[in-house]
């Protein structure tokens, strides 16, 4: 049994994809609520194939995986819906809807929750101002950096206060300073109370920001420390 404050617990997991290729094996691991959590290992360890996962996005071939209370392999379609709503979700693919405005694209999760005009218009901006770039909500996504297009994600996956956040190399490609700030902004997430899991490469970033560390190889789990404890020594730019 998990403990009550378990968000996501797997057992023995495995992922097959149709092509045959097993991306994950033997994954057994407990997230607890309130946690950061980065998830390292080399490209093509099973770090996306993970967070997936726990979207609800592809389903264990076999093994067991809970997220937020709802077993992933015997989901419905509406329990996926469900956990998707309180997920914020900030991969590469996931983009911006480049036909709509930086304030349209935050406000859409809050419209699909049914939100009025009167709370939405004010939470949108007090989003945007966390993530400073309240001065830009008419701007069209084509006129924003990758970096700042990265913060607009950040502030769309935020806007319903999720308790869950999945970030897929959200620091990818970013120069280090702006790199630092999506960290500053998941952490400060964090530290309201959404539990974050992080897929990256950057292994320098988690001595600066310490977290739980779980690392895959060839789609197992090899290791699962506290950043304090990690050398960043290998790590290459
Ligand atoms: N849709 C798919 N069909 C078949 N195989 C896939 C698919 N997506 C990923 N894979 C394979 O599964 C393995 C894990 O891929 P995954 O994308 O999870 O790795 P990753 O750790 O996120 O890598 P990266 O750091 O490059 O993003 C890789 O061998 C990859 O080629
Ligand atoms: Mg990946």
């Amino acid at each position: 049994m998990s403990a009550p404050n378990t968000l996501i617990s797997t057992q023995q997991v495995m992922l097959r994809y149709q092509t045959g290729k097993v991306a994950l094996s033997g994954i057994t691991l407990d997230i607890h609520q309130g946690s950061f959590v980065y998830l390292t290992g080399e490209s093509g360890a099973g770090k996306s194939s993970l967070l997936r996962m726990i979207y609800g996005g592809l389903r264990p071939s076999s093994g067991h995986m809970r997220v937020l209370g709802t077993e992933i392999r015997e989901a419905k379609e509406s329990q996926v819906r469900d956990i998707r709503r309180r997920t914020g979700i900030i991969f590469q693919n996931h983009r911006l809807l480049f036909s709509r405005t930086v304030f349209e694209n935050v406000a859409l999760p809050l419209r699909v929750q049914g939100w009025k005009d009167d709370r939405l218009v004010a939470r949108v901006r007090k989003v945007l101002e966390f993530v400073r770039m309240d001065d830009r909500l008419w701007s069209y996504p084509e006129a924003l950096s990758g970096g700042e297009q990265q913060r607009i994600a950040i502030a769309r996956a935020m806007v319903t206060t999720p308790p869950l956040i999945l970030a897929d190399e959200p620091t990818g490609n970013l120069d280090e300073d702006t790199a630092r700030h999506i960290l500053d902004l998941l952490t400060g997430l964090n530290k309201l109370g959404s539990t974050v899991i992080m897929a990256t490469h950057d292994l320098h970033l988690l001595t600066s920001h310490p977290g739980r560390v779980v690392q895959l190889h060839a789609g197992q789990l090899v290791g699962d420390t506290h950043s304090s404890h990690v050398h960043s020594g290998g790590a290459h730019e």
